[in-house]
């Protein structure tokens, strides 16, 4: 099969094209299909030697979420079946087949570009809203709420009744409204303008873009507590909580498809997409770190 491979750490041309066998599923793992694999900024990060996770094993295969059709069982799996469309987290998915062991339903008017876009975002945004503790009724900062996660942050806390204010770009300010929060800007001076829309102060920020917002962060909050970054490695000295991984959630998956196949959710702007084979203009594209949409890969 077709797949995406890095021999060392370096700029997008690293990414190559190579011929690899079609791998075969685990115990409680799916082989699928893969129609489209959607690009994240972790993936650009740890090619470029920027983000390492220990002693670098090469080749590495990019690539951590994906849509696409169940094409073989691991020894135990029950619950799914060889031709079943789904969605979910999966390993080394820049690829024609991928091994995952965590998938979701796809929902039949769901597009495989739209269903690959989600695994990650709903998986890191849940994480957030979890760790911050919110209840109905309190005031949630987001940074970067147009963004993949951002975006799916801002809807999973409006669902459970949370006031949203959410930053982004002057260009990107009707998207953050139509998610359901109030929008404002990022940059100087955002502790001023968040002040003037909660004069009663936010009750836990969720940064989901970094760009140096936390002393902002700390600032409307009057210390670290309740405030959570997926971005920002000045969070340590800083004493804000990082989180990064987290567990799967499957059933939330499917029940986020459903509300983005039915309406009731939406993507913040339409996926920037790409062949499989120009994986590395995604990534470059994926580097500019600006939404609205995220960067997938078309498969087959
Ligand atoms: N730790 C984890 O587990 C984890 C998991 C997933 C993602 N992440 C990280 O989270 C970040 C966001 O990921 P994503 O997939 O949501 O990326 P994304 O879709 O590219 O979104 C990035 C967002 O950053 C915003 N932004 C750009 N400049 C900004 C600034 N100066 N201040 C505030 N916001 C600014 C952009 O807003 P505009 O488009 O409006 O400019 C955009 O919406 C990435 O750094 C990624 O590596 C971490």
């Amino acid at each position: 099969m077709r797949a995406i491979a890095y021999y060392d750490y370096g700029g997008p041309d690293v990414l190559q094209v190579v011929d690899i066998p079609i791998p075969e599923p685990g115990a409680g793992q799916v082989r699928v299909a893969v129609r489209a694999s959607a690009v994240n900024p972790a993936d650009w990060k740890i090619r470029s030697g920027a983000l390492s996770f220990g002693e670098p094993v090469f080749p590495q295969y990019p690539g951590g979420e994906i849509a696409g059709v169940v094409d073989a069982l691991g020894p135990d799996v029950t619950e799914m079946a060889v031709g079943d469309e789904v969605l979910g987290w999966a390993v080394a998915a820049y690829a024609e087949y991928a091994i995952s062991n965590a998938v979701a339903r796809k929902p039949a008017e769901l597009s495989w570009v739209d269903a690959a876009s989600l695994p990650v975002s709903v998986s890191t945004a849940a994480k957030a809203l979890a760790a911050l503790k919110l209840q109905p009724g309190e005031t949630l900062l987001i940074n970067g709420a147009a963004g993949a996660v951002g975006s799916m942050g801002v809807q999973l806390a409006v669902a459970d009744g949370v006031t949203v204010i959410g930053t982004a770009s002057a260009a990107n300010q009707d998207i953050v409204r139509e998610l359901g929060a109030t929008a404002t800007t990022y940059g100087d001076g955002v502790a001023d303008r968040v002040r003037a829309l909660a004069p009663d102060g936010v009750d836990a920020v969720f940064d989901a873009a970094g760009h140096g917002v936390l002393p902002a962060a700390i600032e409307l909050r009057g210390g670290t507590d309740r405030i959570v970054t997926i971005v920002d490695p000045a969070a340590r000295e800083l004493g804000v909580t990082f989180l990064t991984g987290g567990p799967r959630p499957v059933e939330l998956l499917h029940q986020v498809a459903e509300r983005v196949a039915s309406g009731a959710f939406r993507l913040p702007g339409p996926a920037r997409t790409f062949r499989l084979e120009r994986a590395a203009a995604a990534q470059e594209e994926s580097e500019k770190g600006r939404g609205p949409g995220k960067v997938v890969l078309t498969v087959s």
